[in-house]
């Protein structure tokens, strides 16, 4: 089987075939960096205007470089949940639009699911079930992953996600957008111990939460202090951009590593999985390696080239399209996770 599966959820446009025995017979991903990249992180309205542009002729690279057409598919996968509401829709209207014409079913996929799965595919075999660390520009969240479909929430961010914060704190540095990539490099030729930034709740053992507002506060008071600093004017050397870079990426994997190994010993769970853009940072890889070779646990992250978002752990839909599970062309776009007691919460609340 093929399937043919969009990814539209934030400020990428990507398209992907990909056969049930999850091999690649194409991918496409193009990325909007520099479009966003003059106000230091995506503007939803820049990039959902850009998907419009973009999908049609990324689905037709897609199928060119794959050598197949509309008669060798499958199915028609789409990302529909979580992200920003434009930049879903118009990946969502695309699939449905070709599911129609094409007469294929539709299958929706939960893009953070996805980040997960991007780890069974380079695994080559069953991972599930797991520990998943998802850790990106919008989400950082520890699941219990029983099944590729049913995650269990265990814990996550309180303000901003991980990737929120590399890219803030690059800007705050006058590095480019997005910020981690630039961060990693600075961090390079940077001491990690030089500064000690906090590192919310990672002793407490009764919280399975990361917080990055605190250390993010305290990154800029390193870098400008108080009040209302104009950033492009502070000077900075290499050397402290380095410094700085490094201690706070320091501080950032170390929230990580500690809280997803508390996890691991909370479920009793032997495999971590970890996917998401921030999956792809060179010293949170490092850390995880040592901590889980240290605990005896299976660790799975993200290709590189599979860590930040793309089509191909789209191929998820597999594992329901082969269930006979999919969806109708009433599918709709969820761009947050809403727990459905919410919306009865506010629908009688209206009464
Ligand atoms: O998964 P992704 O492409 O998009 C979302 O679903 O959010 O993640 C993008 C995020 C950005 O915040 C970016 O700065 C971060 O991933 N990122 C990194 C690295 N590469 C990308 N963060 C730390 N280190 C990296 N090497
Ligand atoms: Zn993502």
């Amino acid at each position: 089987m093929k399937i043919l599966t969009l990814e539209t959820t934030c400020d990428e446009t990507a398209a992907a075939v990909v056969t049930d025995d999850l091999q690649v017979l194409g991918s496409v991903v193009a990325s909007q960096e520099q479009l966003h990249r003059q106000f230091a992180g995506v503007v939803p309205e820049i990039a959902a205007r850009a998907h419009v542009q973009r999908i049609l002729p990324v689905i037709e690279e897609t199928l060119r470089r794959a050598q197949v057409n509309s008669a060798d598919l499958d199915a028609v996968a789409v990302a529909y949940t979580p992200g920003l509401v434009g930049s879903l829709l118009v990946g969502l209207s695309a699939a449905k639009a070709l599911a129609l014409v094409w007469e294929k079913p539709l299958v929706g996929v939960n893009h953070l699911h996805a980040h997960i799965y991007a780890c069974r595919i380079a695994a080559g075999r069953d991972i599930f079930p797991c520990v998943g660390l998802i850790v990106s520009g919008g989400h950082s969240s520890v699941y219990h992953c029983r099944t590729a479909g049913d995650f269990v929430y265990l814990g996550g961010t309180i303000d901003d996600a991980a990737g929120e914060a590399f890219d803030k704190v690059a800007s705050m540095l006058g590095l480019s957008y997005p910020g981690g990539p630039s961060i990693s490099k600075a961090a390079a030729e940077g001491d990690p111990a030089a500064y000690r930034f906090p590192r919310s709740f990672l002793k407490d053992k009764s919280r399975l939460e990361f917080s990055f507002s605190g250390l993010k506060t305290a990154v800029r008071y390193e870098i400008a202090g108080p009040g209302r600093p104009d950033f492009s004017a502070v000077n900075l050397s290499e050397q402290r951009i380095g410094d700085i870079a490094a201690s706070f990426q320091e501080a950032v994997v170390d929230c990580l590593v500690v809280k997803a190994m508390q996890a691991v010993e909370t479920t009793g769970l032997r495999t971590l999985c970890v996917g998401g853009g921030v999956a792809a940072n060179g010293r949170l890889r490092e850390r995880l390696a040592e901590e889980t070779a240290a605990a005896g646990v299976e660790l799975q992250i993200a290709p590189m080239a599979l860590c930040t978002d793309n089509a191909v752990m789209g191929a998820i839909a597999f594992e329901r399209l082969k269930a006979g599970d999919v969806d109708d062309l009433t599918l709709d776009v969820r761009p947050g996770l809403v727990r459905p007691a919410t919306l009865e919460f506010h629908s009688d609340a209206r009464e």
